[in-house]
């Protein structure tokens, strides 16, 4: 019954926000598609997951849209790993000239970050922050007039898992430990954020974050036949548990692979 209704919050919000919907298959997404801008491949972190990181850069591209209507100066990127996504936002969104920040909390993910920001020539208006993406949120103000986008970790992943392997992807037991403190922190009204998420992070509770404190702009899914990470045999079983449980939203498998949503959104704080 709860599962259902998980499936049916999801749909519901789905519709009543006319998402942009799509379907991208694993190992779709090549490095070379993911800034087919210049004549440089970009270089990439240990994050695997190229489709991922293709369709945040959609969610970012629609950020950079807004903000350039709407007098935003500069983009906090939480967890920034590459920069592509906010690197082909600014490529793509020239009118957008404002500056941008990435934190990452991995040492290798703000070097490749740093170095593909110098390869497309975009350097001098970036920062880099080598922090926890919470803390930074806790000990710095978000300015008005400005935007905050996020491909966080978002997996459910089982309590007490250290495996450095699920480090770019582990939101904790439900897969909200990012999604919530960002959902709920005390952004200045108007603020801009821009989020990538999925059918596997609690998605009722996620909506019904998104609805008490925001407007919402934009939104994408994008099935999946089946996920690099989800298809690990430690973590498989938790998030079929988690579906059964109604946490989590599980697409019928194909060939026994287990098919979820990426979801983007784009949001404005409303209070
Ligand atoms: C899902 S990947 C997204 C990377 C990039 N934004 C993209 O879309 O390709 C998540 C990123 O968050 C970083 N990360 C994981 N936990 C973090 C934390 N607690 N604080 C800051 N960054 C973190 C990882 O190093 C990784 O680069």
């Amino acid at each position: 019954m709860k599962h259902k209704n998980a499936h049916s919050v999801l749909a519901q919000f789905f519709d009543q926000h006319h998402a942009v919907r799509g379907t991208i298959a694993r190992g779709h997404i090549t490095p070379t598609d993911l800034l087919p801008l210049g004549h440089v491949t970009p270089r990439l972190t240990r994050f695997a997951a190229h489709h991922d990181t293709w369709l945040f850069s959609k969610v970012v591209g629609v950020v950079a849209e807004h903000a350039s209507r709407s007098g935003v100066t500069s983009i906090t990127d939480l967890g920034a790993g590459s920069c592509i996504p906010t690197i082909r936002a600014c490529l793509e969104h020239p009118q957008y000239t404002g500056r941008v920040t990435c934190v990452d909390i991995d040492d290798d993910a703000l070097k490749i970050g740093a170095e593909n920001v110098t390869t497309y020539q975009l350097a001098p208006r970036y920062t880099f922050v080598r922090n926890d993406m919470l803390d930074y949120l806790d000990r710095n103000s978000i300015a008005t007039h400005s935007a905050l986008v996020a491909n966080p970790p978002f997996l459910p992943v089982p309590p007490g898992s250290d495996d450095p392997y699920f480090l770019p992807v582990d939101g904790g037991p439900d897969g909200t430990h990012y999604l919530r403190a960002i959902l709920t922190s005390a952004l200045p009204v108007g603020t801009l954020v821009g989020l990538e998420w999925s059918s596997l992070s609690n998605p009722a509770a996620v909506i019904g974050m998104m609805q008490a404190f925001y407007d919402v702009l934009y939104v994408q899914a994008f099935d999946i036949d089946a996920g690099i990470y989800t298809e690990a045999p430690r973590l498989r079983p938790y998030i079929e548990a988690q579906a059964a449980r109604g946490l989590a939203v599980v697409n019928p498998p194909a060939d026994g692979l287990m098919g979820w949503t990426f979801i983007g959104t784009v949001l404005r704080k409303k209070r």
